[in-house]
C-alpha cells in the first residue's frame, strides 16, 4: 500500500484499523456456525448488536412504510440539527420511556448514530489536546470518536484492578474525579469532559441517581462538561430473574441523567442516546444529543451538516417512537429476551468456573480468563484470545484498548445470536475452559 498520496492523518488512518478484532470478525463470518450446514463453524460474539427483537421491529418498520404517505419535508433539506417532527417525537419518547420527566424537542440534536453525536459534541465543547476522563474499562472506540476530528484525548480513570471489586457496582466517586483532575493537570492538560456510559459497555454497571447528581454538581462547580451516554438505557436486565438473582445484593433502579439535567438546567450537563442498541437498529444511524446549553445546540445546528441522519429514516423512527403502546410492549419484550439470554451466559460461565461481573444492563458480559494467561502482558492476552477462537470457534473482544490495568479480561456480546446459538457458544467455552485446566494439570 502506498500512502504517499494521502495527508499525514490520512496515511495514519490507512494503517490504523478501527478495532483490533475486525479481521478476526471477518474470518469468523466467513465460517459462520449453522446448526445443519456448518455445525463446527464460528460464533462471533464481539460486535455490539442486538438481534433478539428484529422480527418485531421489521414488522413495525414495514407497517409504517406501507401505511403512511411520505410527507413533503422528507425529500428536502431539514434543520441540520434534525427534522423538527422527528425531534418532537424523539423528545416525547425520551420523556416517556427513558428520562421520566418532560424533554423538549428543541433541546435535541440528531446525527448519524451515537458515533457522530460523540464526535460533534467533543468538537464543539473541547479544544484540541483537552482531556475526556472515562472510567476504565470503557468502550474502546471512544478514543477514535473523541480523537479523530476533535483531537480530544482519553484519560482512563482506573478505580479497581480485579473484577470482584466491582461485583456490587461501579467504584467511581467524587474522590476519583479529584484524583483524575490532579493527574490531568499534572500532565499539563485540561480536564474538559467526564464521559460515563450507563448501562456500561463493557461491565453492564449502572450508576445510582445520587452518585450521578454528586458527580454532576462536582462537574458544574469545576466547569467540566459531564456527558452520560445512555444508548443502552432501555437494555436492562431483570435482576430478580430466579437464575441470576443470587448475584445481586440490592436492586439498583436505573436513573437517567436527563432527570438530573432537568433539575439543574446547567450548560455543563449533557446526554447521548441512539437507536442502535436498545432497538437493535445500528444500521439506521440515528443518534441524539440532549442538552440545555443553547450555545452548544446552536453550534450543533451550524456544524452538523456532514453528520446528518437521513430524513427518511428520521420519518420512520418518528412513527415508531411516537407509538407509545408499541414502544412500551417492545421494551418489555426486549428486556425479557435479553434477560433470558443473559441467564444462558451466566449458566455457561458458572459451569466453566469463569468469573464475571454481574450485569444490570447493556449487551455484554465482562469476563475474567486471566487464569489461562501465560504472562500478564497484552501479547499474552491476544494469544489467549486467538487460542480461544481456534479452540472453540467463539470470538470475543480482548480487553486491550478498554483502558484497564488487568490483563486477561474479555468482552462477550450475547444478544447478537439467537438462544440456540448462544447455548452452543457457552457449551463450547465451558468445554474449552475445562479441558484447558485439565491440560494444565497434566502438563
Ligand atoms: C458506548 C458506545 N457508544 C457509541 C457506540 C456507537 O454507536 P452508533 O452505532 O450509534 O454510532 C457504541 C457501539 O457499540 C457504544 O457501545
Amino acid at each position: 500500500m502506498n500512502a504517499d498520496s494521502l495527508s499525514a492523518r490520512g496515511a495514519h488512518a490507512a494503517v490504523s484499523p478501527l478495532r483490533i478484532d475486525h479481521d478476526a470478525f471477518r474470518a469468523a463470518m466467513a465460517d459462520r456456525y449453522h446448526a445443519v450446514d456448518n455445525p463446527a463453524g464460528a460464533l462471533p460474539l464481539n460486535v455490539a448488536e442486538n438481534r433478539l427483537v428484529w422480527p418485531e421491529l421489521k414488522a413495525k418498520v414495514e407497517e409504517i412504510t406501507r401505511s403512511h404517505p411520505i410527507p413533503e419535508w422528507v425529500p428536502k433539506y431539514a434543520s441540520h440539527r434534525g427534522a423538527a417532527p422527528f425531534r418532537a417525537a424523539a423528545a416525547s419518547f425520551l420523556s416517556e420511556h427513558l428520562v421520566g420527566v418532560p424533554v423538549d424537542g428543541d433541546t435535541l440534536g440528531v446525527s448519524a448514530g451515537a458515533t457522530s453525536v460523540i464526535e460533534m459534541t467533543a468538537f464543539i465543547l473541547a479544544e484540541p489536546g483537552d482531556v475526556a476522563v472515562i472510567p476504565a474499562p470503557c468502550y474502546p472506540v471512544y478514543r477514535k470518536d473523541l480523537g479523530n476530528m476533535a483531537c480530544v484525548e482519553r484519560h482512563d480513570l482506573v478505580t479497581h484492578h480485579q473484577i470482584t471489586e466491582i461485583a456490587g457496582g461501579p467504584r467511581l466517586g467524587v474522590a476519583d474525579l479529584e484524583r483524575a483532575a490532579h493527574e490531568v493537570k499534572a500532565s499539563g492538560r485540561r480536564f474538559r469532559m467526564l464521559v460515563l456510559t450507563a448501562p456500561d459497555n463493557p461491565t453492564g454497571a449502572i450508576y445510582p441517581g445520587e452518585l450521578l447528581a454528586e458527580m454532576a454538581d462536582w462537574c458544574i462547580e469545576r466547569e467540566v462538561h459531564m456527558v452520560v451516554n445512555e444508548l443502552y438505557g432501555l437494555s436492562l436486565i431483570d435482576t430478580s430473574h430466579p437464575a441470576i438473582r443470587g448475584d445481586y445484593d440490592d436492586p439498583v433502579p436505573f436513573t437517567s441523567f436527563g432527570r438530573i439535567m432537568a433539575d439543574r438546567k446547567s450548560d455543563w450537563l449533557h446526554l447521548w442516546y441512539a437507536v442502535s442498541k436498545d432497538f437493535g437498529l445500528s444500521g439506521f444511524r440515528i443518534g441524539l444529543l440532549h442538552s440545555h446549553n443553547r450555545a452548544l445546540l446552536q453550534a450543533y445546528e451550524n456544524l452538523n451538516l456532514t453528520h446528518t441522519a437521513s430524513n427518511h429514516t428520521q420519518w420512520v423512527m418518528q412513527h415508531m417512537l411516537s407509538d407509545t403502546d408499541f414502544v412500551t410492549r417492545y421494551v418489555a419484550l426486549n428486556q425479557a429476551r435479553l434477560t433470558e439470554s443473559y441467564a444462558v451466559v451466566v449458566d455457561g460461565l458458572r459451569r466453566a468456573g469463569i468469573p464475571y461481573v454481574p450485569s444490570r444492563g447493556s449487551l455484554f458480559a465482562w469476563i475474567d480468563l486471566s487464569e489461562f494467561l501465560a504472562t500478564e502482558t497484552e501479547e499474552a492476552e491476544l494469544d489467549l484470545w486467538r487460542e480461544l477462537f481456534r479452540g472453540s470457534g467463539v470470538l470475543l473482544t480482548p480487553g486491550v484498548g478498554f483502558g484497564h490495568t488487568k490483563r486477561g479480561l474479555f468482552r462477550m456480546v450475547y444478544p447478537c445470536v439467537d438462544m440456540d446459538e448462544l447455548r452452543v457458544a457457552m457449551d463450547r467455552m465451558a468445554e474449552w475452559a475445562l479441558s484447558r485446566r485439565k491440560g494444565a494439570r497434566s502438563a
